[in-house]
């Protein structure tokens, strides 16, 4: 077997404190049980604590006993189900959208979605921080990738000009809420440049749909942007606690997506529990539509005492709230220091955040109550400082 050119890459990660394991967790959500004791999770994406929510786990049960494991065919072929026409009605709506389609991840949402808004003979200006899956939907459109420094109005700005004879089409990429620094994108004003410059805009939602704006609708909705941004883009594996991704768009775009978006083609529609659970964590969106300011309010809390004690939490404005250490082996050590006093709060480290910049992500989550986050922000800002 030629596989002696893999142990030496693996040696280097390791010595460079990049050693990377995917860690059993005996349960999921904010609040979990390890070897009987209870340990606070800042690492789950269980936003509003709902993936064992009684009516969405019912509606999963509804559609695996009406339906079976498996869609068991592509959308295109005999896949598509009753529940995933549902589902695609009800997130249009929602997000303010005429259409909308669902992909099988969030991951797959974007690389099924970039490459059909823009090919070889045209640019993508994508933000410095979009995440690796609207990075790598770039690399497989062939377009042309432009980076602007990260929310820079005036980078972005620099940059359309600087191509602005160009033929071919514009694209613009961003996230909402970026996913490792939580703060915020200057939306209306990007979309205001992207109008300005005929540019197409794709807005990453992943962290703000469920969190942010009306219903959890998002904050494209919230700030009333539908009309300047040609896809908005979500998941349903964060606030929404389960899996599958989708985008929310015209219908002219999405008959496009379907005519040949290669990740929707070319696989599986996503399982009738999957989309039933989908449509229970709607249903709950909808009679609980201060979830996500509920959510927003302990975030501020919660920064409000680390900020207290001089922690830097960069520009976060979400439940997602960095904390820097800088160097990789610190952001292990502390990582296991607050692990081993009942606190998971994961290190991240490059290629996933930029060199130098390795950091606690924390996430706070409906399942953390006041008194938790005053315990843990005193635990984590003892690790941290000494
Ligand atoms: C900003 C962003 N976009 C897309 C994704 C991919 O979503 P999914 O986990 O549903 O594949 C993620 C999740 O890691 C994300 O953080």
């Amino acid at each position: 077997m030629r596989e002696d050119w893999i142990q030496p890459i693996l040696d280097e990660a390791k010595s460079n404190g990049l050693e990377r394991n995917a860690r059993v967790f005996p349960e999921t959500g904010g609040k979990i049980k390890v070897d009987g004791k209870e340990v606070l999770n800042f690492s789950s994406n269980d936003y509003l604590d709902l993936a064992r929510h009684r009516h969405v786990m019912d509606c999963a049960r509804e559609a695996l006993d009406q339906y079976g494991i498996g869609s068991t065919a592509s959308r295109l072929v005999t896949g598509t189900l009753p529940i995933h026409e549902e589902l695609e009605t009800r997130l249009a709506k929602e997000k303010g959208y005429e259409s909308s389609l669902v992909f099988g991840s969030g991951y797959m949402a974007n690389a099924g979605t970039i490459p059909v808004l823009a090919g070889r003979d045209d640019l993508i200006f994508a933000d410095k921080l979009v995440h690796a899956s609207m990075i790598d939907a770039c690399k497989l459109s062939g377009a042309r990738l432009v980076r602007f420094a990260h929310n820079d109005v005036l980078a972005l700005e620099k940059r359309l000009e600087q191509y602005a004879d160009g033929s071919g089409r514009k694209l613009v990429i961003t996230e909402s809420v970026f996913s490792m620094d939580g703060d915020i994108a200057p939306l209306a004003d990007i979309a205001a440049l992207a109008e300005k410059h005929e540019a197409m805009l794709m807005v990453d939602e992943a962290h703000s749909t469920g969190t942010f704006g009306p219903h959890g609708a998002g904050l494209v909705r919230e700030h009333g942007l539908e009309n300047s941004v040609t896809v908005s883009m979500g998941t349903m594996s964060k606030a929404m606690a389960g899996y599958g991704g989708f985008v929310a768009c015209s219908e002219k775009l999405r008959n496009l997506l379907v005519h040949s978006s290669r990740a929707f083609i070319y696989t599986t529609a996503p399982p009738p529990a999957v989309i039933g659970a989908a449509l229970g964590i709607m249903d709950v969106l909808e009679a609980s539509p201060r979830l996500g300011n509920i959510l927003q309010a302990n975030a501020d809390y919660f920064r409000s005492l680390l900020h207290a004690t001089d922690l830097d939490t960069l520009q976060s404005q979400s439940q997602i709230i960095p904390i820097v250490i800088g160097d990789n082996e610190k952001a292990v050590a502390v990582s296991q220091k607050l692990r081993e006093q009942g606190i998971i709060a994961a290190a991240i480290r490059p290629p996933t955040v930029p060199s130098g910049s390795a950091r606690l992500r924390l996430s706070i989550t409906l399942a953390h109550h006041v008194d938790d986050l005053e315990h843990a922000a005193n635990l984590i800002v003892d690790a941290v400082k000494t």
